[in-house]
């Protein structure tokens, strides 16, 4: 059979279909549905230091081909997932990616040291579509529970990202390698097209990885009740509809740096995954498509194991940079 094994900096996975973050919980709600260690890796939903509320609802509304949410952050809080989750993931056997986020680089600093002291976690994913508190005026903002004060300030909490600004990409991966030698996985945001220079950003502080990349910021409007379909007036858009912004944005981006790339976005089969592959990506996470069917990541690195057969190629590596232009 063909080799799927993927190494990403110091982390060697068994196959590369990972679950991206947010669309596969912590994992222990699939356990019963899915054998989890038959994916690549879990990359958990993120976390952040504090319990988070999350976003008012409606927090999702289906597009052509994609779906809008505004979940927020909700999360229980880092401590709480170490304590209760993490040991009860252990006997799944499969490698747990913490995705975490700070807003600042303190925040950050102090989750991966505590995450640092962690037999279970395999790598740490820094999301970084947090809000720019350089730009914004609070970041507290970003989970405002008030649809009212939701409405006014949502603008500022989509945008600017910390992930938009090389600088603060740069400070916040170097704030988090300080604090650990497991592989560390920078999560960029997608919105813009040039990629490159926050990439660089992250190499240049020292992941071991890049995600490339996350939902893309959006709106769904109603005549009717001329109001935003989601409570917190903007969302994240992800799903099929947004595939070929982000094969786009992986070849792009993989051209400007050699840290391996995980490739997100829209991914449903396996034939949607060799598209990221061909693209510059080494591994690559399925995400919405979870929603429909959890089962997705490992139909699709089944469907990897029988191209590389049909094609007569040993291993999912081989793929690598062989596009032909
Ligand atoms: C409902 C929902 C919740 C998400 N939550 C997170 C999250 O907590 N952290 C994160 O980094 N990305 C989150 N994402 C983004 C996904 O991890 C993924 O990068 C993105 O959806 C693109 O992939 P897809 O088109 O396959 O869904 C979320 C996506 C959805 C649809």
């Amino acid at each position: 059979m063909p080799d799927l094994r993927v190494t990403l900096g110091a982390l060697t996975l068994a196959n590369p279909v990972l679950v991206a973050a947010g669309t596969f919980g912590y994992g222990l709600e699939f356990a019963a549905t899915v054998p989890l260690d038959r994916l690549g890796a879990l990359i958990t939903k993120t976390l952040t230091r504090q319990p988070r509320e999350g976003n008012p609802p409606p927090r999702l509304v289906e597009t052509p081909s994609g779906l809008l949410n505004s979940v927020g952050l909700q999360n229980a809080g880092l401590d709480p997932f170490l304590r209760d989750t993490l040991p009860a993931l252990r006997p799944a056997k499969v490698p747990v990616i913490v995705s975490i986020l700070g807003d600042s680089e303190e925040d950050v600093a102090a989750m991966v040291q505590r995450l640092d002291r962690e037999d279970g976690v395999a790598a740490i994913e820094l999301n970084l579509s947090c809000p720019n508190v350089n730009h914004a005026a609070h970041s507290s903002k970003f989970d405002m529970q008030s649809s009212e004060l939701h409405r006014t300030s949502n603008i500022e909490h989509r945008t600017p990202m910390v992930a938009q600004d090389p600088a603060l990409t740069e400070a916040m991966v170097r704030a988090a390698r300080a604090k650990t030698a497991k592989p560390l996985i920078a999560k960029l945001s997608p919105d813009e097209t040039d990629l490159a220079p926050r990439a660089q950003a992250a190499e240049r502080a020292g992941a071991s990885a890049l995600t490339v990349g996350n939902t893309f910021t959006g709106m769904s409007l109603d005549p009717t009740t001329r109001r935003s379909r989601l409570g917190a007036m903007t969302g994240g858009l992800s799903g099929p509809a947004i595939r070929p912004l982000a094969v786009y944005r992986v070849w792009y981006t993989a051209r400007s740096v050699r840290l391996p790339i995980i490739g997100t976005g829209g991914i449903v089969r396996a034939e949607d995954a060799l598209e990221f592959f061909l693209a510059g990506a080494s591994a690559v996470a399925v995400g919405t498509a979870n929603f429909a069917d959890p089962r997705t990541p490992l139909r699709v690195a089944r469907g990897l194991e029988r191209y590389l057969a049909r094609q007569g190629i040993a291993s999912i590596g081989q793929l690598h940079g062989t596009l032909q232009t």
